[in-house]
């Protein structure tokens, strides 16, 4: 009776690092123009900036090595780390979708449920384009369609109301902390991909979705 009250009608899925392996490009490129500015980013930084939007990265990444610079300056560097992001998509395979991601959103939909993508990029589109996935989204969110980007909850609140489902229905997959926090801050459940370590405020971290099936969602109901 209550898995009737609280049941899971959507899934929200963020893009990078939870669908596709582009979060390794994200952080590839940001060190290059890091290590042009003097600047080391190590893998532990790099968590700090999953999630987060473009801009609010490099202020990070900035911040980091205690520099600041002109709006018109940030956004060329901005643009240019851009750039070597888009060069490394456009060399990526099919099968850099990562495991078992594929299968999921496939499940989710066969079992009446609502799939949206959550992320903040706005490279989000041109990704599930390229590889050929944007049929199994009913909505997509993208960073050109929000002004706050994760932790702040908008993302995700307005996949929610796209889709015409209530928040606590909705169960977000998500890789990064401040993607976590966003999830949680919309008032929903979410399952963190990654260490615990990292993610350890959301319902249920696992390592990754090889093995994670539609009925491994907490709450959901199973139309078969
Ligand atoms: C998120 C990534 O999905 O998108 C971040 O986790 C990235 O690393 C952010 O900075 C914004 O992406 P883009 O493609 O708009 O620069
Ligand atoms: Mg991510």
């Amino acid at each position: 009776m209550h898995a009737s009250v609280n049941r899971v009608k959507a899934a929200i899925f963020d893009l990078d690092g939870v669908i596709v392996d582009t979060a390794k490009y994200h952080y590839l490129a940001w060190k290059k123009l890091a290590n042009e500015l003097g600047i080391d980013l190590t893998i532990e930084d790099n968590e700090r900036l999953k999630g987060v939007s473009r801009m609010d990265s490099l202020g990070i990444i900035l911040s980091l090595g205690g520099l600041s610079f002109s709006e018109a300056e940030k956004i060329k560097m901005a643009d240019r780390k851009n750039a070597w992001f888009v060069d490394f998509v456009n060399q990526m395979q099919p099968d850099e979708i990562l495991p078992g991601a594929k299968e999921l959103l496939q499940a989710c939909r066969e079992n009446g449920m609502k799939v949206a993508l959550g992320s903040s990029s706005k490279n989000a589109k041109s990704v599930l384009g390229l590889l050929n996935i944007e049929h199994l989204f009913d909505v997509i969110v993208d960073g050109t369609m929000i002004k706050n980007s994760k932790p702040h909850p908008e993302i995700f609140l307005l996949g929610a109301s796209l889709l015409n489902i209530s928040p606590d229905q909705c169960i977000v997959f998500e890789d990064a902390e401040a993607g976590v926090e966003a999830a949680l801050a919309a008032g929903m459940m979410c399952i963190g991909l990654g260490s615990p370590a990292q993610l350890g405020k959301a319902n249920l971290v696992i390592p990754d979705l090889r093995n994670f099936t539609v009925e491994d969602i907490p709450n959901v109901v199973l139309s078969h």
